[in-house]
């Protein structure tokens, strides 16, 4: 089938950036999305012109790191896949697809569909992790974990970072990203002895890093390829007023 292809081309931070349309022929259904962009990168490159830059990596819905807004939608089409598990058969001949880059104020542009993700690095800094010493791997049944437990952590683990909740979120919220680093950690008992300063160190440097409260509208779970549900959400807010008021009762 053929395809136009209109991209977001912005060569730096102080470029205002524009639409640039592109014809792409012969595109197979079995394609990804992203193999398009191979094509048409191979076919600039060979003419001379700047390819379109853009983020990805294990092109496996893995690592987080595809991040495209197509037609408006963060990650495409397809529910439940991140932009490289889209493929072509989700298109028809004809279609003028609009591909532009996450946008929001913590994610600035560098070049063309990619963004600075490194607020998301520096949340995780603030509280994502635990310390409590786990040496190689142990026995599954070595710390008896409760059923509902591991597969609420399990599900909220699936978050992949990639940051499509905060595109969609008319609010700029990373509320999805951080609950869902919360709800992991902090449902199981090696995540408890920093439970309380890791909600709210999460919470304040999400503040810190200019993302928006939110406000349970609820594009980011519609978004989200790993399909993480708003009720992460709640868990953070309850572990934050938590914390402060267990802080409150200690003075
Ligand atoms: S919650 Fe979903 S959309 Fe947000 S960063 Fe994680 S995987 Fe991506
Ligand atoms: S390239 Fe890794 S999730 Fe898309």
């Amino acid at each position: 089938m053929n395809i136009t292809l209109r991209v977001w081309r912005q060569s730096g931070k102080d470029d205002k950036g524009r639409m640039v349309s592109y014809d792409v022929e012969d595109v197979s259904v079995d394609m990804s999305f992203l193999e398009v962009f191979d094509v048409l990168n191979e076919r600039l490159t060979l003419t001379g012109e700047d390819p379109v830059a853009f983020d990805h990596d294990c092109r496996e819905g893995i690592c987080g790191m595809c991040s495209m807004v197509i037609d408006g939608i963060a990650h495409g089409p397809q529910v439940g896949v991140a932009t490289c598990q889209l493929h072509m058969r989700s298109f028809t001949d004809g279609d003028v697809i609009d591909v532009e880059p996450w946008r929001a104020e913590p994610f600035p542009v560098i070049k063309d569909l990619v963004v600075d993700r490194s607020a998301f690095d520096r949340i995780i800094q603030a509280g994502g992790y635990i310390s409590a010493p786990t040496g190689s791997a142990p026995d599954a049944n070595v710390v008896p974990v409760p059923k509902t437990d591991s597969d609420n952590a399990f599900d909220a683990a699936a978050c992949i970072g990639c940051g499509a909740c905060v595109a969609a979120c008319p609010n700029g919220s990373a509320a999805l990203f951080v609950g869902a680093k919360i709800t992991h950690l902090g449902d199981l008992p090696q995540g408890q002895p920093e439970r309380d300063s890791r909600a709210l160190h999460m919470a304040q440097q999400h503040d810190a890093e200019g993302f928006g409260g939110c406000t349970q509208i609820g594009e980011c779970t519609a978004v989200c390829p790993k399909e993480i549900q708003l009720d992460v959400i709640s868990r953070f807010h309850k572990d934050v007023l938590g914390a402060m008021w267990r802080r409150q009762s200690d003075k």
